[in-house]
Formats: C-alpha cells, structure tokens, sequence
C-alpha cells in the first residue's frame, strides 16, 4: 500500500519570528487539510515558537538541522532535545545546501538521523546528485551509495527526500518519470535494509516544485510527496499545491 503523502515546506534562512506568525496566521485563517496529505513546515529554529503557537491544528513543523552531539561546548548548534521541547516532529538532515556549504558528509548526516531519532523526531534524510553525475548517467548509483552511508544505524522512522541538486532553485523541475525512477530505487533499497518496516517509509521528491507540477510529479507510484523550497514561502502557492494534491 502507498504511504500517505507529505507535503513538507522546507523555507531555508528566510523570515523572522514576525513574518513566521504572519504566515502561520494567515495559513489558519485559509487552509483546509486535502485527504490523505500531511503539511509539515520546516522553519529556521528562532521561527518554531511562532510556528507551534500559531499554526492550524494537525499542521507540523520541524526544524532544517539538527546536531549530531547531545549537548555542551558546540557554540551555535541546536540539538535535538531543544527542537523537540519547541513541538517540532521532523528535522531536515543532509540538505545538499548543508552538504556543499558545511562540508557534511554521508557519516555525519547519519549521526544527525540517528540523534534526531534518540528524540523522537522523524528525520527528513535528503539525498540526490549534481548535474556532473546525472551527465554522466551515474545518478541512481551515486544517490544509493548517498542514501546507504547516511541510513548507517538509523531505524526506518525516517523521511527520504531525493533532490536532484541541478533541480534546486532553479526552476528546472526534474520529469515525474526522472523522479520516479529514483524514488523506485530508493524504495526498493529500504525494502531491503528494513524489510517490511519500509512500507509506511515515504519518500519525496524535491526541487522546483511549484503548485503547476506537483500533482504530476506526486502522482508517481513512488513518490510519496514533496520537499519544496522557494514555493513554501508564500501561503497561496502552498495551498495551492496542497489543493493539487
Ligand atoms: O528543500 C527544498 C529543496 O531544496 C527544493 O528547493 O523548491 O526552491 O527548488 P526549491
């Protein structure tokens, strides 16, 4: 049976505490949950108070890193014992962004999963190649050796999101069938590493995702929803692809 679907807002360092209350206000007054569809915000850390007093309820939100130590002398991280204490349900680990800016790598990414779950929260694993490996037609085997490295000791409680990195806020939208294609192989790869504790694991797509093409790239057998940047920021667009979906 396909897992329900996500619709997970991923907003990056964009708005303040203020402009996250607007937001979540302005959501309250006009979302109407889609059947079967999970809306879940991931916010910048200073934003999750504003978020957890604000939002409609049965709307989640998490945090967009998470550290892989449990507390102590790590001057400006957030552990997972603090984000969980804010309401947060998810965390995002391993966004390329994180990847290609702070240099983490597959073993840091799963020590981040591995505390995330320590605390309860869902980690959103994000995998997905750059447009040199997909040129060279390696993407499937360069995100699955991504995908084996960061899963390293973590339970199946988790989300995995595939970002192509060519596809990320630049308005080239990977087709519903290159997204399928990896979202398969991802499935089928957990099936192997949990067995029937895969099934309910939902695995998303992201990049350029927008209101236009959601239902098409979600409406893959695969994908289980999506992990959307630039279109999370205004709360039209976001009800506008939670209607789509
Ligand atoms: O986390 C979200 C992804 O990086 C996609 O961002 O929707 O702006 O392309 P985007």
């Amino acid at each position: 049976m396909k897992p329900g679907t996500l619709l997970a807002l991923n907003w990056k360092m964009n708005k303040t505490p203020t402009e996250a209350r607007a937001w979540a206000e302005e959501l309250k007054e006009k979302y109407a949950p889609a059947e079967g569809v999970e809306l879940a915000v991931m916010a910048p850390a200073l934003d999750l108070s504003a978020l957890a007093a604000n939002l409609p309820a049965g709307v989640a939100f998490g945090g967009q890193d998470v550290s892989a130590h449990e507390s102590g002398a790590y001057t400006g991280e957030i552990s997972a014992g603090m984000l969980k204490d804010t309401g947060a349900t998810y965390v995002v680990v391993g966004h390329s962004e994180r990847r290609e800016y702070h240099g983490e790598t597959d073993a840091v990414v799963a020590a981040k999963a591995r505390q995330a779950q320590a605390y309860g929260l869902t980690p959103i694993v994000c995998v997905g190649e750059g447009l040199e490996v997909r040129e060279k037609g390696e993407h499937v085997a360069y995100t699955l050796k991504q995908l084996e490295g960061s899963l390293e000791n973590v339970g199946p409680d988790v989300v995995i999101a595939y970002e192509p990195v060519w596809a990320i806020g630049t308005g080239k939208t990977a087709t519903a069938d290159d997204a399928e294609e990896l979202a398969a192989a991802i499935r089928d790869a957990l099936t192997e590493r949990y067995g029937h504790n895969a099934d309910g694991i939902r695995v998303l797509y992201g990049g350029s995702v927008k209101p236009e093409n959601i239902a098409q790239l979600c409406g893959k057998a695969n994908v289980n929803g999506a992990l959307v940047g630039g279109a999370s920021l205004k709360v039209t667009d976001v009800l506008g692809m939670n209607e789509a979906l």
